[in-house]
């Protein structure tokens, strides 16, 4: 019975495969032009899924082209970096204005102070902060200033965590950085405790997603993340929030949501406008060893630390468009589509659920709870039929099920992204079920 199931399935498949490539030959074209020059025709791992990626020509709101010339309803947001959308006209003039005035100037300029005063009104655990290039390269400037400060080597991180290219709790990854790391099972208080308390002389920090993004959107419980707060205090261990990810989840990210003080957190995604960007910032006691005109401080001189157009990008997106305000507004509009989501799921009768907080949810093709990475299904076959079928319906979003929801979608690309799916389950009913 499972083994027809499993033949139906892996059929149902290969004939969505052959309608997607069929239908996508400009970027298979492409697909396999790249690979003379970057391996697999790949520059960052995340953007390939089989048979090929398509290949996007131009974004415009909610709306994403192809090279084939099919339009999709953008519902990935650039895996919660796009949250403006494409080219939010806000944006646009912020980022244009920039350029007028040069683009690498090779001193401070008029944008990064702006955006740190943004920052810091809206993260209170953050006094002072360092802007960097990516989420990676945040998360890796904060161990370093734990360790640095505390004189220790550990770090404490969570299986099937994501911190970045070079900090994958995701299975093993030999291109990890070679730290000493003690890796927990998420949201599990006992384990935790138990683990700092053995490791607690040599722990410089306890580095969590509050929110599992890659791992499949599962959120930390409040009563982890405080445990968690205060072992570490206990220990003498710094507690870093990454919230890369998470920080559009509330008018003040998760920290805000539970009223948690890290000693510090780190930012990436959208907080650059839809550019390259990163910052690491938190209790002023620690983030002052950064301060060059004290003699000792720390050094991070990354030569696009201030790049021009993240920082008034950054700052406009803030200042203009993502208010506290609207940050809850657009949350409550991902709660909604959540709780629909499941609904639909229930009232169909398909072993699928939606995970995630606010405007980021995660599928997964199971009914069983969902409380750490491990209890996810891998469900390969299943995710990647419905990927290309929901992008054969004009919908885009991560392989895995991931969804970050961009601002400018409407209500009819919501609903239209609920009978999409509908009429998905439907369809492939005798494989999904
Ligand atoms: C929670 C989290 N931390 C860090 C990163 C790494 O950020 P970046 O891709 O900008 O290096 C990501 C990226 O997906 C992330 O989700």
């Amino acid at each position: 019975m499972l083994d027809t199931r499993a033949n139906a399935l892996a059929e149902a498949l290969t004939a969505s495969q052959q309608r997607y490539s069929a239908a996508n030959p400009i970027s298979a074209q492409r697909f396999r032009a790249a690979a003379a020059t970057l391996p697999g025709g790949n520059t960052r791992t995340s953007l390939f899924y089989s048979p090929f990626p398509v290949t996007f020509a131009s974004g415009q709101g909610q709306y994403l082209t192809d090279l084939d010339g099919h339009t999709y309803t953008d519902f990935l947001g650039e895996y919660s970096a796009g949250l403006y959308g494409h080219s939010h006209p806000a944006i646009m003039a912020a980022a244009r204005a920039a350029l007028d005035h040069g683009i690498a100037l090779g001193g401070p300029n008029r944008y990064d102070v702006e955006l740190a005063e943004l920052l810091t009104a809206r993260f209170p655990s953050v006094e002072l902060l360092r802007f960097t290039n990516s989420g990676t390269e945040a998360n890796l400037m904060a161990i370093a200033t734990a360790r640095a400060i505390t004189g220790r080597s550990a770090i404490m991180v969570f299986d099937n965590a994501y911190h970045g290219s070079v900090l994958s709790f995701r299975g093993s990854s030999p291109v990890n950085a070679p730290y000493p790391f003690i890796v927990c099972d998420y949201n599990d208080v006992d384990q935790a405790r138990q683990l700092i308390d053995r490791h607690g002389a040599d722990l410089a920090a306890v580095l969590i997603e509050p929110m599992l993004g890659g791992g499949g959107a599962i959120p930390a419980t409040a009563e982890f993340l405080l445990a968690l707060r205060d072992a570490s205090t206990e220990h003498g261990a710094l507690f870093i929030m990454d919230e890369v990810m998470t920080s559009r989840l509330g008018a003040g990210g998760i920290q805000g949501l539970h009223g948690i003080t890290p000693d510090l957190t780190t930012f990436g995604k959208y907080l650059g406008g839809g550019f390259s960007f990163g910052a690491f910032g938190g209790a002023r006691a620690v983030m002052r060893n950064y301060d060059p005109t004290v003699s000792g401080a720390l050094a991070h001189p990354g030569t696009f630390n201030n790049n021009t157009l993240s920082m008034a990008a950054g700052a406009a997106g803030l200042r203009e468009v993502f208010t506290p305000e609207v940050a809850v507004a657009h949350n409550a509009r991902g709660d909604a589509l959540r709780n629909r989501l499941n609904g639909t799921f229930a009232e169909h009768g398909v072993r699928m659920q939606a995970t995630g907080l606010g405007s980021i949810i995660g599928l997964h093709f199971q009914t069983t709870p969902i409380n750490r990475g491990r209890d996810v299904v891998a469900a390969d076959t299943e995710r990647a039929l419905l990927h290309l079928e929901m992008m054969a319906r004009g919908y885009y979003f991560a392989r895995r099920g991931y969804l970050a929801l961009p601002l400018p979608l409407e209500p009819v690309d919501i609903d239209g992204f609920l009978s999409a799916l509908t009429d998905v389950v439907d369809e492939f009913a005798a494989v999904l079920r």
